[in-house]
């Protein structure tokens, strides 16, 4: 070997050996555009702003490739399960089933929550935002979850990561999303942002209820009188009776979502001690067994598209769940203090139930069973 090609060959090494890490057979995607346009969320009428994590911006190249990942099979195990198995548009991201269906007929531990409206659900400050037992702080940290749910996709992230790798279109789609120069940058952190950020997307309150602001739709007079007993005393009318709804699924802290979020016993169960709960819910969840059996309070937005109903399933109908109040809830050491102090609830009519239910009824937004915009991009 002459000198000079020597020096060419220690160059050579020099160079490999200062570069960074060279990505595992990954392919090079700066050919590619990245121009990522902002998107702004186009809050519903009444709402308030949605928080955003300042880690993770909406771009509309995001939301693209949060909806292909959401819609599609490839994060499961045998390619039979998507996001959207579980969560349908047409039962507001519910599936109707008690406990939903994972791979291989595996069934999930509890009910499917609605998707609709869920970044709302975000408070930047609280730890425990997301499921029934509130164990996931950020829309980004619960995608991350299903797919290693061995009941749920029963797949694992390294397999995801490799089949997103050398798949014909995610590296682009992850490129104009990210701005990954490289297909081994792709990894589950990227792919749980941009489910996140098209979970963001699925916004909307286009009820009966909203109606006298911005739909074709109005109340009832039935479904207006049971929005008075779901008020009760916050109607401003002492003579009102009150179902006591509105302490929970909040009016006036979260007016727009129709949910307090916050954890309770809304009284399923009669038990005698604290383990007796067979769901632990939020106590598992933080560890104080004063706290068993609190599950979420959730949003009653298109309660009527979501049956079953509560954290297990339990109840079929909207009048299951009304009987159910009606009982002032089972006895347990920790029952809500809405439910065994109310005198109220316990004395409403079939009448007053049929008022009820109506007005759960008018929370229903027709237009989201088919938004173009939510539905599969395959
Ligand atoms: C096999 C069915 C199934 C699949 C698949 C599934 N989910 Fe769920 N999802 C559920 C169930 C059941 C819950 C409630 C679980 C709990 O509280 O323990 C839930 C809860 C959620 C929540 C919480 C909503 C809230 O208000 O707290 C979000 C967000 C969510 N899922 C998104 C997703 C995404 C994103 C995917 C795909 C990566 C996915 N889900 C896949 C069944 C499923
Ligand atoms: C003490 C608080 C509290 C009060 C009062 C209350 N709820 Fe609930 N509600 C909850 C909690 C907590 C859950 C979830 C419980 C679970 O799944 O274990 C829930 C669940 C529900 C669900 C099922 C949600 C779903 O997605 O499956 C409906 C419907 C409902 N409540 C309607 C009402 C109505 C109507 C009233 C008034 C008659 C009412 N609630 C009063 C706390 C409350």
């Amino acid at each position: 070997m002459n000198k000079a090609s020597f020096l060419l060959l220690l160059a050579l090494f020099t160079f490999v050996a200062c570069r960074p890490e060279p990505p595992v057979d990954g392919d090079d995607l700066t050919d590619i555009t990245y121009a990522p346009a902002g998107y702004t969320v186009d809050a519903p009428n009444g709402f308030p702003p949605m928080e955003i994590p300042a880690d993770n911006p909406m771009t509309v190249q995001g939301i693209k490739l949060g909806r292909h990942l959401f819609y599609d099979p490839i994060l499961s195990l045998d390619s039979t399960i998507s996001c959207s198995s579980c969560h349908h548009s047409d039962k507001a991201f519910t599936d109707g089933e008690v406990f939903s269906v994972g791979v291989e007929g595996r069934r999930a531990k509890r009910n499917s929550m609605s998707l609709v409206n869920v970044g709302y659900s975000w408070i930047k400050t609280r730890e425990h935002n997301f499921m029934w037992d509130g164990r996931f702080a950020t829309l980004e940290e619960q995608a991350l979850a299903p797919v290693e749910d061995f009941n749920e996709m029963g797949e694992n992230w390294e397999n995801v990561e490799k089949k997103l790798r050398n798949h014909p279109e995610y590296p682009t789609l992850f490129r104009e999303a990210f701005g990954i120069d490289n297909t081994a940058e792709i990894t589950k952190y990227l792919a749980a942002k941009a489910i996140a950020q098209f979970e963001r997307t699925i916004n909307s309150a286009k009820s009966g209820y909203d109606g006298d602001r911005w739909s074709n739709q109005y109340m009832t007079p039935a479904e207006q009188r049971g929005f008075e007993l779901f008020l009760g005393d916050a109607a401003g009318n002492p003579v009102a009776k009150d179902a006591e709804c509105l302490h929970c699924h909040s009016f006036s802290d979260n007016k727009a979502l129709f949910a307090r979020n916050n954890f309770t016993n809304n009284g399923l169960d009669s038990v005698a001690s604290f383990s007796d709960f067979v769901d632990k819910g939020y106590g598992a969840t933080i560890g104080d067994p004063t706290q068993n059996g609190f599950f979420r309070e959730v949003t009653l937005r298109n309660i009527a598209l979501t049956a079953p109903y509560m954290h297990d399933g339990r109840f079929k109908t909207l009048r299951e769940v009304l009987d159910h109040y009606a009982t002032g809830g089972h006895a347990a050491p920790n029952l809500a203090p809405e439910l065994s102090t109310s005198t109220s609830i316990q004395t409403l009519t079939e009448a007053e139930k049929d008022d009820l239910e109506a007005f759960l009824h008018a929370l229903t937004d027709t237009t989201i069973v088919n938004r173009a915009e939510w539905q599969s991009p395959f």
